[in-house]
């Protein structure tokens, strides 16, 4: 038996980044594509690709796009259960509603619960690969690399660390998160398509020992990713301010403690200094936009046109449960939605980009995920630009692809994700 699979669709393979010349011209649509061994193998005209495969099992979507799976750069699955919640702003908001969710985790069986949950929502908005926080409890960490590994899915996880500034139950300390992040790192970092993240929570709930502790680890393990948040409300800058009287602005206290690198990844970084922007461009830091949590917490507007013509690595994601969805369409949308508010109207083809191939790079996973093309990992999602009456109506317009595939970011859901494959297998 073969286990090559000829898919035919509407195939929507980018060349090159979308941020530089003409977006629409950044992305050519192919008739067929080639999966053998969880791999894309062929890309290109029917005729052509179904000569060089002869064998394959065909499988025909029809006028569905099909586009690399979705790649959500930042995202606290143990917050799945508490997505929505009503009224507060970061500081309340995780004393009221984060810490006590995060606090059950403790039990290992919840862990286990809420990551196979969550690892399905997202699987049925067509997201491939997640860059999650778990919470200081190591097994929460296990937990989620096991759905994951069980859904033969890549990933990126960390077990969070706070030794301050949180409450009883939900406080380690410099020492057991080095030794405990480190034992993760171990058992985890590489395991069939899993990766850890160092993940210092953010500056407040980090004493500098616990974060040179980590920026320790780090060093040492160099190819790690490190993911932290950064500069997301103005309170939460203020009060960075007073707990590192010594830092010259909030990068550099991750800077001064060996955390500031090219494999970092720096969530939100909404309120950033000229000093803090031009490190994080020099370094080749990503900075990652999530821009429905933004609006949903209240955080700011991330100018992310002027951020990525600086130079600056952007990824996209939904910060799950600050942000307001599991859907990357959505998010999408809303980074639509701010850059309108910014002053730039991002093309779809931007914002499509953003969410696979630009996540894939923030996460240095680029050459693996977020592009179709041969010799990259098949995950792949196929979207139905028609889920809806009210989609299908202005779509059926639509001039070209662009035109059709914008009604299904402004206003698709899971509806419209038609189907997933993971490593080539349909889920
Ligand atoms: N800053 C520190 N922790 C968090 C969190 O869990 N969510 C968001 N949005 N910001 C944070
Ligand atoms: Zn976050």
């Amino acid at each position: 038996m073969t286990d090559q699979t000829l898919i035919t669709a509407q195939i929507l393979a980018f060349d090159r980044t979308p941020f530089d010349g003409d977006p629409a011209q950044s992305a050519r649509l192919h008739e067929a594509l080639v999966i053998e061994g969880g791999h894309i193998a062929a890309l290109g005209p029917v005729s052509e690709v179904r000569a060089a495969y002869p064998q394959a099992r065909h499988r025909d979507m029809g006028a569905h796009l099909i586009t690399a799976g979705f790649v959500d750069a930042h995202v606290h699955y143990p917050q799945t259960a508490m997505i929505a919640s009503w009224g507060k702003r970061l500081i309340d908001w995780l004393n009221t509603y984060t810490f006590p969710e995060e606090m059950r985790f403790a039990d290992p069986a919840y862990a286990a619960e809420i990551a196979g949950r969550y690892l399905d929502l997202t699987l049925a908005h067509g997201t491939t690969t997640t860059a999650s926080y778990c919470t200081i409890h190591p097994a929460s960490v296990t937990a989620f690399f096991e759905a994951a590994q069980a859904r033969g899915l890549r990933a990126v996880a960390g077990k969070t660390c706070m030794d301050r500034n949180a409450p009883d139950g939900l406080r380690d300390t410099a020492q057991s998160a080095y030794d405990d992040s480190r034992a993760l790192l171990d058992r985890w970092h590489g395991v069939d398509r899993l990766s850890y993240a160092i993940t210092p929570r953010f500056s407040p709930t980090s004493s500098p020992e616990q974060l040179g502790a980590l920026g320790h680890l780090w060093a040492e393990h160099p190819d790690c990713l490190m993911q932290t948040h950064l500069s997301e409300q103005t309170d939460e800058i203020e009060w960075v301010q007073a707990l590192y009287p010594e830092a010259r602005d909030y990068l550099d206290t991750y800077e001064a403690h060996g955390l500031l690198g090219a494999r970092g990844l720096y969530g939100h970084a909404i309120h950033l200094t000229p000093r803090e922007r031009d490190r994080l461009r020099e370094v080749g830091a990503a900075l990652i936009h999530c821009p429905t949590s933004n609006t949903f917490i209240g955080s700011g507007l991330f100018d992310m046109a002027a951020r990525v013509a600086e130079g600056q690595r952007v990824g996209l994601a939904t910060d799950t449960g600050g942000g307001s969805s599991f859907s990357m369409l959505r998010t999408m949308a809303a980074a639509y939605e701010i850059g309108q508010l910014t002053g730039t109207a991002l093309h779809p083809a931007q914002l499509l980009w953003l969410g696979t191939a630009g996540s894939a790079q923030a996460l240095h996973m680029g050459d693996l995920i977020g592009t179709i093309a041969p010799g990259m990992e098949a995950d792949l999602v196929a979207l139905d630009l028609a889920s809806t009456p009210a989609i299908a109506q202005r779509a059926g317009r639509a001039e070209d692809i662009w035109e059709a595939l914008f009604p299904t970011i402004m206003m698709g859901d899971d509806r419209a994700v038609a189907q997933v494959w993971v490593a080539g297998r349909a889920v």
